[in-house]
């Protein structure tokens, strides 16, 4: 085929495409079956992989949704679909109450008043509803995108499909929890091990006649993005609910303060057993919307809400092995294999020991009989062992001093802040010697946080490396191809997709590669950090060769710990020579602050004093979401200082000597246009 027919045939294809898109999307009505459109977009995605000259802005690498997918397509949240933070116990709450207050700058006799929802477990749902219709309906997925499940959510009788209410906003994603009560989970035909997972199933059948067979109800709790909404709090969004023809949980209940939180707690864990779903704990929600509007969220969690869980479920098993995993950083941690054992409808075989501290202090031994725990989602642990059922020759367990995995030393630091040696004993070993800590960096790299390959999962880096198709980041970029398609396993079309996933990948953000090369220390809000202050990728390389990298510790968030772990990275030939092969491949995308041209573009501010009714955590949000930056030391590049009560002298007078503006509070609130 010449040039131009394949062009042709690809353009046509594209045309089709976008035809297909705009009557699923905009017309709510698909014309084709999925099958088709699969098919279709696939055909596309090979043409391109093919011929490097195809390029269209209509094609599906380039669009958000449009990935392939097997049964549904995905879908952007237009507000993500965030997750909530733990609480386990009163401390917990104390805890995250006070974080509250101090974020508001609030005393600790402030009244808050909190929406307690009992926390159904089930499959969270988000319904967009325009003109007083339901429209799309999406799954959660990874929290930035779902899948389109609209029309499985339609034979769910809970959901309304069309509202009457004159005061329903005119847009609105009503976000609730699909589930099945047990009851209902008791008469089914179908074999699934407990009510979620049927859930889960039945919402996720190709053909929506197979979800209607299973009787799932729907509970809404929040909103996602919404036009036209009058209310300005929790407990009267939930009423409103209800008077517009959802279903909410009946145990909802507005509570104050964490005394009367935990009598609630208490109470409906008592009668936990009697009510006909499966809650796991209780979500608390800051009651009103303009204080959870300040408090905004922190990663990918809201710092206003949190889910306290009831007690965990426990078991006894016999701890067959004591096996050492080492992680990406070189941490060695003991990991307990049992005997299978379910646990509160889960199947658990192996148990987190934590470190070689814990394993002394509970004097864990092979063989032994141990009771372990289980609280939701978190990794299983053991809380005890029964010495008296132990076996006469059982023998204390003997931490490994060298690695496991390279033979290394391996050492115990010492934290200059707490003053202590570290539980943690890790290999020394540094960059891409140890076996073990390459392949966890290579896992790291490809996982969700990070470059997020689809696709590309634990066991298939394992495999890769093992067969010396991957042995550093770059090579995940230049795969042999033709030698994957012929591996056991796999075949023309998941080579096809995995090839499509690394190449939608390539495309990348500086805060995300940053994040991706698994510096120690360098999690996801850090790598936020570095990137803004960065900005380019070649500002990043450069830093490395020159001193200047101390200047990264005037940033607002980053320590001594984080700069020498930078350091320590840019130190090492080999990360040199990854970052340098990394930018053959990929395109990076310079660091952009949320609001480009915010009111305080380019401006850097430092606070010191107290200010009043506001933390410094809140004056530094509203800094970076007007576009400016915080730092944590002076120097002639700083462009205000910003003085509350008792500010530090020294600050000021370097201020005054190096002639750098000092705001005060209603100073700088003016410039944000907020008058107090
Ligand atoms: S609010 C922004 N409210 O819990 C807060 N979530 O761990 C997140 N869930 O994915 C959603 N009951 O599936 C909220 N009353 C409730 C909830 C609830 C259950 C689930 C939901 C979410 C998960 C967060």
């Amino acid at each position: 085929m010449n040039k131009k027919k394949i062009e042709f045939e690809y353009k046509t294809k594209i045309k089709l495409l976008v035809d297909y898109n705009k009557n699923y999307y905009d017309a709510s009505k698909p014309s084709v079956t999925d099958k088709a459109y699969d098919d279709l977009k696939n055909s596309i995605l090979i043409l391109e992989s093919k011929y490097s000259f195809l390029n269209s802005k209509n094609s599906p690498s380039k669009i958000v949704g449009y990935k392939p997918s097997k049964n549904f397509l995905k879908t952007a949240h237009r507000v993500p679909m965030l997750s909530l933070a733990n609480a386990f116990g009163r401390d917990d709450l104390i805890n995250f109450e006070k974080r509250i207050l101090n974020f508001l700058s609030k005393n600790s006799d402030f009244n808050l008043s909190y929406s307690a929802e009992p926390k159904i477990d089930g499959i969270s749902a988000s319904l967009i509803y325009k003109n007083s219709e339901f429209k799309i309906g999406l799954s959660r997925g990874d929290g930035k995108e779902g899948e389109d499940i609209t029309a499985n959510l339609a034979t769910i009788k809970d959901i309304p499909k069309k509202i009457h209410s004159k005061d329903f906003p005119e847009e609105i994603d009503i976000r609730g929890e699909v589930f099945i009560q047990n009851s209902d989970f008791k008469n089914l035909n179908e074999k699934f091990a407990n009510p979620r997972n049927a859930a889960s199933g039945s919402l996720r059948q190709k053909n929506p006649n197979d979800t209607k067979k299973i009787p799932l109800r729907f509970i809404a709790y929040t909103f996602g993005f919404e036009k036209g909404l009058k209310i300005k709090n929790q407990i009267d969004f939930l009423d409103k609910l209800n008077d517009w023809g959802f279903k909410t949980n009946p145990l909802n209940k507005l509570v104050t303060g964490v005394d009367n939180l935990l009598i609630n707690y208490f109470n409906i864990e008592k009668d936990r057993t009697k009510i006909d779903f499966d809650i796991d704990g209780i979500v608390y929600k800051i009651n009103n919307f303009e204080l959870q509007k300040r408090l905004g969220n922190v990663a990918n969690a809201p710092r206003w809400a949190i889910a306290h869980k009831f007690a965990s479920n426990k078991a006894i098993s016999k701890i067959i092995n004591i096996e050492i995993q080492i992680g990406r950083t070189g941490a060695l941690t003991p990991v307990a294999k049992i005997k299978p054992v379910n646990i509160g409808g889960v199947i658990v075989s192996n148990a987190t020991l934590h470190n070689e501290d814990e394993i002394d202090r509970k004097d864990i031994r092979v063989g032994d009989l141990a009771t372990i725990e289980r609280a939701g989602d978190v990794i299983p642990h053991i809380l005890s062992v029964d010495k008296r059922k132990r076996d006469k020759q059982s023998i204390k367990f003997i931490f490994p001093k060298k690695c496991p995995s390279c033979g290394s030393k391996t050492i115990k630091e010492f934290n200059h802040i707490t003053k202590k040696e570290d539980a943690v004993r890790r290999c020394a070993s540094e960059g891409y010697v140890c076996e073990k800590i390459v392949i966890e960096k290579l896992k790291h790299f490809v996982s969700k946080e990070a470059f997020n390959i689809e696709g590309f999962g634990k066991k298939i880096v394992e495999n890769f490396w093992k067969l010396n198709l991957i042995k550093l980041p770059q090579d995940i970029f230049n795969l042999d191809f033709k030698k994957i398609e012929n591996l056991e396993g796999w075949g023309k079309q998941s080579m096809e997709n995995l090839k499509y996933s690394i190449n939608q990948r390539k495309n990348i953000s500086l805060e995300k590669l940053i994040y991706s090369l698994g510096i120690r220390h360098i999690g996801v809000e850090n790598a936020k950090i570095l990137s803004k202050y960065f900005k380019s990728f070649s500002n990043f390389v450069s830093f490395s060769s020159g001193t200047s990298l101390d200047d990264i510790l005037d940033i607002d968030g980053i320590g001594e710990t984080q700069l020498n772990s930078v350091k320590g990275f840019f130190n090492n030939k080999i990360n040199l020579n990854i970052l340098k092969e990394l930018q053959k491949v990929l395109i990076i995308k310079d660091a952009v602050t949320k609001d480009k041209n915010g009111l305080l573009k380019e401006k850097t501010f430092m606070v010191t004093g107290k200010l009043n009714g506001i933390s410094r955590a809140e004056v530094k949000s509203l800094i970076e979401e007007n576009s400016g930056s915080s730092v944590s030391t002076i120097t002639k590049k700083l462009n205000y200082l910003i003085i509350g009560d008792k500010p530090t002298k020294k600050k000021v007078d370097q201020a005054k000597e190096l002639q750098i503006p000092i705001l005060n509070q209603n100073q700088f609130l003016k410039m944000l246009n907020i008058t107090s």
